[in-house]
């Protein structure tokens, strides 16, 4: 386990107060603190949560988190989820683990999302880490090459698109929504905000990766500590 994803997820602790609804994000370091939420829980904490994957809502039951039914929860008070790359003002790629769908909904709903990360994450440009962009499999010819076209036209520097597939090589990557997954070659993304509102435009595109407005605290885990950054 990364020392300096365990700091950053214990650091976020100190954002859980008793009674929260919490949205649970995905991935490893999101795991790490949902080990610990559930040592909190033990030890009296009262929370619920919305679990953002079918692996989290898995972690979440072996820690002992009470999980609610997403279709009737009406507010969520805080998210607390991994990253894949943040830049200076906080915009993310996320979708590393391919849940950025439920990932989206869950931050968008809530009305603080908390992003936990290592340090290798802060970038100044978005856009090294492939953009993963969540897609419709009908048609998927003609999306990938919308795709690439909202891409090059927004300023990136390469618009490339790859279909993620199984680890097991058993085909594509099938998301717990039933869609497939393009990670994008951008290697920069200059304009976040106008490429994500690019890939929007395209019907077969069902969410992308570019988190935008979303977070509003970053904590950096380092070896020895924690940032927390506000925006
Ligand atoms: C899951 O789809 C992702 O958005 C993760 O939150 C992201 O990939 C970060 O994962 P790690 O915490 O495993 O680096």
């Amino acid at each position: 386990m990364s020392i300096a994803k365990e700091n950053a997820a214990q650091a976020a602790l100190e954002f859980v107060q008793d009674g929260m609804v919490l949205g649970l994000g995905s991935g490893s370091t999101a795991e790490i603190f949902i080990e610990k939420l559930g040592d909190q829980v033990a030890g009296g904490l009262k929370v619920t949560a919305i679990p953002t994957s079918q692996r989290t809502a898995q972690c979440a039951i072996e820690a002992g988190i009470t999980l609610l039914d997403p279709d009737r929860v009406d507010h969520i008070d805080l998210t607390i989820d991994g990253a894949d790359e943040v830049d200076q003002v906080f915009q993310l790629i996320k979708g590393g683990g391919a849940c950025l769908l439920r990932e989206k909904i869950v931050a968008q709903a809530s009305r603080k999302m908390v992003v936990i990360v290592d340090d290798r994450k802060m970038v100044e440009t978005l856009g090294t880490f492939p953009l993963p962009v969540e897609v419709d499999p009908f048609c998927l010819g003609v999306t990938a090459q919308q795709v690439y076209d909202a891409l090059m036209a927004t300023g990136c520097e390469d618009g490339q698109t790859v279909l993620r597939q199984m680890k097991d090589g058993s085909g594509p990557l099938v998301t717990d929504g039933g869609h497939y997954i393009l990670d994008c070659r951008c290697r920069r993304i200059p304009d976040p905000v106008a490429t994500a509102r690019a890939l929007a435009m395209i019907p077969g595109v069902m969410e992308t990766g570019l988190f935008i407005d979303l977070a509003s605290t970053i904590i950096v885990g380092e070896v020895d500590h924690a940032k927390v950054l506000e925006i």
